[in-house]
C-alpha cells in the first residue's frame, strides 16, 4: 500500500514505569512510535516505527498556526489469558478519516492504520499493562507540517501513532461527578468542527473546563450554540440519560462527536432490550425529569473513562442530584460489561476485540 513498514528498534531501550503501579493518563510513553509522511503527489510514504523521540518541525510548521490536527483514541488490553487485544480498531481508522475529510486532511486506508497499530503494539506489548481496568491507549494524530503561513490545506502532513500504559480513569472504581451545565460557552456548532475529532475542539473547550472547576464541577455539560437549550455533550465525552427506563442521548446533529464508546453502549442497550433513543434533549427536559422524580441516571461516555456517571447537574445556580449522587446500576452494568469484554472475562459476542 504505502510500502513495507521499516523497524527501527530501540536499542538502548527506555525505562517502562512499573505497570503494576499508578500510572495515571497519557504520562508515560512506550519505547516504539510508528510515522509515516504525506507530499502532495507522492502520497502517503516512508512508513517506520521508530524508537519514541522528539520530532523535529519548521516553526512554520502550518498545524502551529492554524491548527490543521486531527486524533484518535483507542486502547490495548492485556486479557486474562494474557493476549493482547484492540477495541474496535476499524471504528477508529474509519472515524479518523471523517475528522480528516473535514480538516481537509489526506485520507489513509483504513486496513493499513488498523496493521500499522497492530504491529506497534506487537513490538511494544511489553509494556501492555495486566492490573484491572489499566490498558495501553494508543494515540494516532496527523499533523500539517508543509511549512508556508498562507492559509490553505497543507501539502505536507505526519501521520504519527504514540502509545501510553493507562491506569482505569476512576482508580476506585466510578465516581460520579458534579457537572456545570454551561450557558454561555459553546464547544461546537452544526457546521462546524464538533463531529471531527480535530485537536482544536479540545483548545476551545478548556477555558469552560477551567471555570468550572470554580464552581467544584469536574466538567461541564455543553448546550447547542443556537438556542443554548440542547444538550450535546459532557466534557470530551457524549452523554446518556435513564428517564423513566428509557435511556436517551443527543442524536448526532452535526456538532457531536459520534464517540465509539457511545455506539458499543447503544448496540449493548437494544441487545438488552432496554428502550435507546437517540433525540434531542433540551435542558428543559432534564429539569422536568428532576423535578418529577423521573430521571433515574445520568453519565458520560468515552474511549477514555468508559462511562463516567453524573452525580448532580449545576443548572442557574441550583444543583439538581441524580440519584442521591450515587452510581446508578445501569451505569456499573455497562461498565462492567464494555471493560469484562476488553479484559476477555466476557465472551467477545459482538466481535469487537481484534
Ligand atoms: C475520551 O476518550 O473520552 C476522550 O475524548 C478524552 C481524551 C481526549 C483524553
Amino acid at each position: 500500500m504505502y510500502g513495507n513498514i521499516r523497524v527501527e528498534l530501540n536499542h538502548n531501550g527506555k525505562t517502562m514505569p512499573n505497570l503494576e503501579e499508578n500510572l495515571g493518563f497519557g504520562k508515560h510513553f512506550t519505547a516504539h512510535m510508528f510515522m509515516m509522511d504525506y507530499e502532495e503527489g507522492t502520497g502517503w510514504h516512508d512508513p517506520r516505527i521508530i524508537p519514541y523521540g522528539p520530532i523535529s518541525h519548521d516553526p512554520a510548521a502550518m498545524v502551529f498556526h492554524y491548527g490543521q490536527a486531527v486524533f484518535e483514541g483507542m486502547k490495548a488490553f492485556r486479557t486474562e489469558s494474557d493476549e493482547v487485544v484492540l477495541f474496535r480498531p476499524d471504528q477508529n481508522a474509519k472515524r479518523l478519516n471523517r475528522s480528516s475529510e473535514r480538516l481537509s486532511i489526506p485520507q489513509i486506508d483504513e486496513e493499513f492504520v488498523v496493521a500499522a497499530i497492530q504491529q506497534l503494539v506487537r513490538i511494544d506489548a511489553a509494556w501492555v499493562p495486566k492490573k484491572k481496568g489499566s490498558s495501553l491507549y494508543i494515540r494516532p494524530f496527523v499533523i500539517a507540517t508543509e511549512a508556508i503561513l498562507g492559509v490553505r490545506p497543507a501539502m505536507q502532513y505526519s501521520f504519527i501513532i504514540i502509545m501510553s500504559p493507562v491506569d482505569a480513569y476512576y482508580e476506585e472504581g466510578l465516581q460520579p461527578v458534579n457537572i456545570l451545565v454551561e450557558s454561555y460557552f459553546s464547544r461546537s456548532v452544526r457546521g462546524g468542527t464538533g463531529d471531527a475529532k480535530a485537536a482544536g475542539n479540545y483548545a476551545g473547550s478548556l477555558k469552560a473546563q477551567t471555570l468550572a472547576k470554580e464552581h467544584n464541577c469536574a466538567q461541564v455539560l455543553w448546550l447547542d450554540a443556537i438556542e443554548k437549550k440542547y444538550l450535546e455533550e459532557v466534557g470530551s465525552m457524549n452523554v446518556f440519560f435513564k428517564i423513566n427506563g428509557e435511556v436517551v442521548t443527543p442524536s448526532l446533529s452535526g456538532s457531536i462527536l459520534e464517540g465509539i464508546t457511545r455506539g458499543s453502549i447503544i448496540h449493548l442497550l437494544k441487545d438488552w432490550g432496554i428502550p435507546v433513543t437517540e433525540r434531542k434533549i433540551s435542558i428543559d427536559d432534564i429539569v422536568e425529569a428532576h423535578a418529577n422524580g423521573s430521571l433515574e441516571e445520568a453519565f458520560g461516555t468515552g474511549t477514555a473513562a468508559v462511562v463516567s456517571p453524573i452525580g448532580s447537574l449545576l443548572w442557574n445556580g441550583t444543583p439538581m442530584v441524580i440519584n442521591q449522587g450515587k452510581t446508578g446500576e445501569l451505569v456499573e452494568k455497562l461498565y462492567a460489561t464494555i471493560t469484562g469484554i476488553q479484559s476477555g472475562k466476557l465472551p467477545d459476542t459482538y466481535g469487537w476485540l481484534l
